[in-house]
Order: C-alpha cells, then sequence, then structure tokens
C-alpha cells in the first residue's frame, strides 16, 4: 500500500482524501515510479471540481504532473530500467507515493534538472515550449501580453519570451506579484484587479498593441484581451483561471481586426512521443542554460494537497507548487 490523495466526489478542496491505496504491478508498456516531487498544477483543481471529467470515474488519484525514480518495468519496456531518474506529465494519477504510468509518456531527467525543479516545470514549462515556440513564435520586438505572469505559468512564460526578445508585458493580482513578475523578465507589469488593462496596453506599445496575448484567465479577462491584439494577431487562450469562456459569436474576431484565435492544450502538441521529447528537449535545454529559472515558491506535505489547492485557487500562490510525499 501507498500514500495517495483521492477524489470521491466532485467539490472543493475538502473532497481531496489522504489515503492508502493499492497499486498493481506495471502493466505491459508501463513503468513504476517512486515519485520524489509531484506538481500542483491548475488543471487539477478542474478534475477535482468535476470541470474536466476524470477519464476512469470516480474515485481518482489527482494530480498530472510529477518526477522520481523507475522501480519496476512491465513486459515490453525496453527505453528504461530501474533506477533510471524520470518525469512525466500525466493525469489524473500523480498524487501518490508511487504509481505506473505508460513509458511512452516520461522523459529521462537530465543530470542538472533535479526532482523538484522537474515536478515543477513538466507541465507548466513544457506548456510554455509550445506556446512561444509552436503555437506562435514569438521574436525579437514582439510586444507580448501574459495574464496571470507571476503565476506558475507566467513566471516561465514571461522569462522564455524575455529571452527571445520580446516586449513582455505582464497583468498580475498584487503589487508583490508585480515585483517578481519584473524580476522574472516582464518588462511592464498592470495591476488588472485596479487598472482597466487594454488602456494601459495601449499606453505601453503607444498605441501598437500585442503580436500575441496569453490567457490563461478565461472569463473575466475575455473579451477585453482580444481589444489588445493588433490586427491580425494571435489571441491564445490556454486555461479558465476564472471560470471558462462562454459562448462567442466568430465575427468577434473580424471586428476586432481579423484575428487569429486558439485553444491549445499540451496532450494535443505533446501526442506524439517525438513531439514530447523535443518540447522537454528544449525545457532542459533552456533551464539548463540558465536563461529560465522554475521559481518554485510553494513546497507542501502530500498530505495537504487540499491545502495547495485552496491557495492556488484563492490566488495566494506565485510560481509553482509542488508535494512532497
Ligand atoms: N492549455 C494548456 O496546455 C495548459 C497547461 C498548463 C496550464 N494551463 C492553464 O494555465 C493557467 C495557469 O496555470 P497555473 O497552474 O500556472 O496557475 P497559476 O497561474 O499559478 O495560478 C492562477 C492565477 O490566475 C490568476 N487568477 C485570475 N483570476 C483568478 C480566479 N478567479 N481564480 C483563481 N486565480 C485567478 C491568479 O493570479 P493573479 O492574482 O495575478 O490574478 C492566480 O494566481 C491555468 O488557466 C491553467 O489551466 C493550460
Amino acid at each position: 500500500m501507498v500514500a495517495a490523495v483521492r477524489v470521491h466526489k466532485f467539490g472543493g478542496p475538502e473532497v481531496l482524501t489522504y489515503e492508502d491505496i493499492a497499486v498493481p504491478p506495471p502493466a505491459a508498456g508501463e513503468i513504476r515510479v517512486k515519485q520524489h516531487a509531484i506538481g500542483v498544477n491548475f488543471v487539477d483543481t478542474y478534475f477535482r471540481s468535476g470541470l474536466y471529467t476524470p477519464p476512469g470515474g470516480l474515485p481518482f488519484v489527482a494530480g498530472n504532473e510529477a518526477a522520481g525514480e523507475v522501480v519496476d518495468v512491465g513486459p515490453g519496456v525496453t527505453e528504461f530500467r530501474r533506477g533510471d531518474r524520470v518525469a512525466y506529465v500525466q493525469g489524473p494519477g500523480c498524487y501518490s507515493q508511487e504509481r505506473n504510468v505508460p513509458a511512452d509518456r516520461a522523459v529521462k531527467l537530465p543530470d542538472n534538472i533535479s526532482y523538484e525543479q522537474a515536478a515543477a516545470m513538466m507541465l507548466k514549462g513544457m506548456t510554455v515550449e509550445y506556446l512561444v515556440r509552436r503555437t506562435f513564435k514569438v521574436e525579437k520586438g514582439m510586444n507580448v501580453l501574459m495574464h496571470a505572469a507571476a503565476g506558475g505559468v507566467g513566471l516561465i512564460l514571461c522569462q522564455w519570451a524575455s529571452h527571445l526578445g520580446a516586449n513582455v508585458i505582464g497583468t498580475v493580482g498584487s503589487k508583490e506579484k508585480a515585483d517578481l513578475a519584473r524580476a522574472n523578465g516582464c518588462h511592464h507589469t498592470i495591476l488588472y484587479r485596479d487598472a482597466d488593462f487594454v488602456g494601459r496596453v495601449k499606453e505601453i506599445t503607444g498605441g501598437a498593441l500585442c503580436d500575441v496575448v496569453y490567457d490563461g484567465i478565461g472569463k473575466a479577462t475575455f473579451p477585453a484581451s482580444l481589444d489588445c491584439i493588433r490586427p491580425l494577431g494571435m489571441f491564445v487562450s490556454f486555461g479558465s483561471a476564472s471560470g471558462p469562456i462562454e459562448a462567442f459569436n466568430i465575427n468577434l474576431l473580424q471586428f476586432k481586426g481579423s484575428l487569429f484565435a486558439t485553444r491549445p492544450t499540451l496532450n494535443t502538441y505533446a501526442a506524439k512521443r517525438g513531439d514530447l521529447l523535443s518540447i522537454a528537449g528544449e525545457l532542459f535545454a533552456i533551464v539548463g542554460s540558465g536563461a529560465v529559472k522554475i521559481p518554485i515558491n510553494q513546497r507542501y506535505a502530500l498530505r495537504d494537497a487540499a491545502k495547495a489547492h485552496r491557495e492556488l485557487e484563492s490566488r495566494a500562490t506565485t510560481g509553482s507548487s509542488i508535494l512532497l510525499p
């Protein structure tokens, strides 16, 4: 038996139940991982609340990202062996001391990436890689707006876009978050709870507006985000921290300047093993070079997963949060 955090019914953080579960031997194509660190992500709250449906139904082990050591391999696995250091995005199922993972979803960790760093960045950092290099190629001199710039995805994206030479504008919920975002590559911050962020983006860009807006907030920033984008620019809606965007008339994109809009997920971008390895490789390279750092600003014991969710959802966290089994 191993300790895990399960959800038996959908609801608030209180439904996260710390208990012992049995983990069967790894099936064909699976590896068994002894987890050393587990990432906490907003998507974990979507599954917990029932906004997203867990593929195997209830009950399920929460969590979508972790790093650890291979302790067993199932039949047919040739790429991994016992003792390998690995990390992966595969959920739900990660809030557990040990679990089985499909081997084709795991990647080997380079020696210079720690378990904690990996658990804090596989989901968020690979997301940033595809957002700034694949969904829209951020280039030198571009204006980029990132909402929730001091969050987990936010701090990584600000550093990466700044490294690419972009002028990075970030919205944040407090002065402390503004300081943190600026220390992590964000050139201009906007306190969007107090100020009209569209007006501030116009001022900051001298009316040119942004080439791309990365919006993980959803309901609360839509459709205003569209007014921050230059004609023919790109709206990237990649999350719903404030609730999902409601149905809208596609003609809106015409009136806002022939905009492009997309709603991407890491699952699609990393669906093929070759793409997963390429995205992870780019992330390991940029973190290994020191150009992008992974701020881990909250650490919790696995049994305190409910506290981690409460703090994430109440906008009390910055950077990445991890659980320690
Ligand atoms: N599509 C993908 O592939 C993908 C992958 C990873 C993450 N995501 C999305 O990226 C976003 C960020 O994820 P994360 O894990 O890094 O979280 P996070 O940014 O660390 O936390 C969410 C932040 O959103 C802001 N926020 C604004 N309104 C909010 C509200 N009503 N409730 C809660 N927070 C609110 C808060 O920052 P302020 O106080 O500064 O406003 C909060 O700190 C989420 O929407 C997530 O679903 C998408």
